[in-house]
């Protein structure tokens, strides 16, 4: 979503200025232009020629120097850009802001802006909590900016408390959230993901490759577009999502009592996990110890979680997945109507780029009416915005009078 947009970075001086210039290389590296802002007070934590070398463009500071440029800054700054994130922003812009005052580039070019504003302010925990700047942070929420609030944790002063400016994957994320279109606003969105383990003693368990990518890809995206999400989560090493709700599970019959406790509440259940289908008939308290025999398993089938959902299905979206290795089409095409899903995503383990692992999927998707959209090797992001396409095409459908 940052691809190709413009983004005004307001720099003002806090601390945690510092940080704008990793801030600049993470959204160059997702390529946004980038153009800084800096207030006369940022300039004592970082300076000008860090921000032009990062950036690549001349760093805007005095309202009243001549640009070069057919507009004046503030007008033609306001002009180009996508959306503007302010990080870190003082209690001084937020004030100044709120208030409508316009005493410095920065201020002015916010009483112009027309594009999204996302305000991510750090600073001692005493002046966040100060009643006054939360009540003009307030004011700017209610006015349409989008406020990113502080972390907690020691601050550059000595104190511990909220007023860190967030982690700036929070940052670069809250910002494509915002430039994301919601097409999924008010939707709760259940989806699964990863492997489940199913124990055999309290050493082994059995489990399979899934990694839980394309499902976290999914939850990402259904968030940023606005959904509700609910991602139910077998054990994978992926970091939390932020703006999601994350229920972790370890056996299919968790995961199962999972799904069915958030059924109820969601429109939409996209099941992209690995489940086990079977788990060992007995759990042995002890480690089982090796002898001189062969060890015979006995298995026991976990309960199809999907196809309980599809008893249960009402008016619900349900999207499914099967990964194959044999007769792709024919195996699919049974899950999706003996499932009774909506969709099912299908994958060919033996496709490169495709399945397990990868950061990229090769994918069909199938559709009730005998449809099929075959996708070209793909990130799983961009596989889980086609499959979100899908859905909300369903809900629009479904929800015509
Ligand atoms: N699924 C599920 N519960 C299970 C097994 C699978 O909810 N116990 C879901 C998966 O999340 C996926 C779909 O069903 O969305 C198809 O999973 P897959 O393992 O491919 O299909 P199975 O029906 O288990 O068939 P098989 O393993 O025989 O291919």
């Amino acid at each position: 979503m940052l691809k190709g947009k413009n983004i005004l970075l307001g720099i003002t001086g806090g601390i945690a200025a510092y940080k704008a210039a990793e801030l600049v290389r993470m959204f160059v590296a997702r390529e946004a232009s980038v153009k800084a802002v800096m207030t006369a007070n940022a300039e004592y934590f970082i300076t000008p020629v860090t921000l032009e070398t990062l950036t690549g463009n001349r760093v805007y500071s005095d309202t009243f120097k001549p640009t070069g440029e057919r507009d004046i800054a503030h007008i033609g700054l306001a002009k180009w850009a996508d959306m503007t994130v302010i990080a870190p922003a003082t209690a001084n812009i937020v004030g100044k802001i709120a208030a409508g005052i316009a005493d410095d580039l920065l201020s002015t070019i916010m009483v112009t802006m027309k594009t999204p504003v996302l305000i991510c302010p750090a600073m001692n925990t005493d002046m966040y909590s100060n009643p006054i700047f939360q009540n003009n942070l307030e004011k700017l929420s209610k006015g349409g900016f989008h406020i990113l609030d502080a972390a907690s944790g020691e601050l550059a002063c000595g104190t511990e408390g909220p007023g860190r400016l967030p982690p700036l994957e929070d940052i670069v994320e809250a910002a494509e959230t915002v430039l994301t279109k919601k097409d999924l606003q008010g939707t709760r969105v259940l989806v699964t993901a990863g492997p489940t383990q199913e124990p055999l003693d309290p050493v082994r368990y059995i489990t399979n490759h899934s990694s839980g990518k394309m499902g976290y890809a999914l939850a990402l995206k259904a968030k940023r577009r606005g959904a509700e999400v609910t991602l139910v989560s077998g054990p994978v090493s992926i970091p939390e999502p932020t703006g999601v709700r994350l229920v972790k599970v370890t056996t299919a019959v968790d995961m199962k009592e999972a799904v069915m406790e958030c059924l109820e509440e969601s429109q939409v259940v996209i099941k992209a996990a690995a489940v086990a289908d079977y788990r060992p008939g007995r759990l042995s308290k002890s480690k089982i110890k090796k002898t001189a025999k062969p060890l015979t398993l006995s298995l026991e089938r976990n309960p199809d979680i999907i196809a309980e959902v599809g008893i249960r299905k009402g008016n619900r979206i349900v999207v499914g997945f099967a990964l194959e290795t044999d007769d792709l089409m024919e195996n699919a095409l049974k899950k999706l109507t003996s499932k009774k899903m909506d969709l099912i995503i299908a994958n060919d383990l033996g496709e490169p780029g495709a399945g397990f692992r990868h950061d990229t999927n090769v994918v069909k998707i199938l559709d009730v009416d005998g449809g099929v959209e075959t996708l070209p090797m793909m990130d799983k992001g961009d596989v889980a915005d086609r499959i979100l396409d899908r859905v909300v095409g369903l809900l629009n459908k479904y929800r015509k009078p």
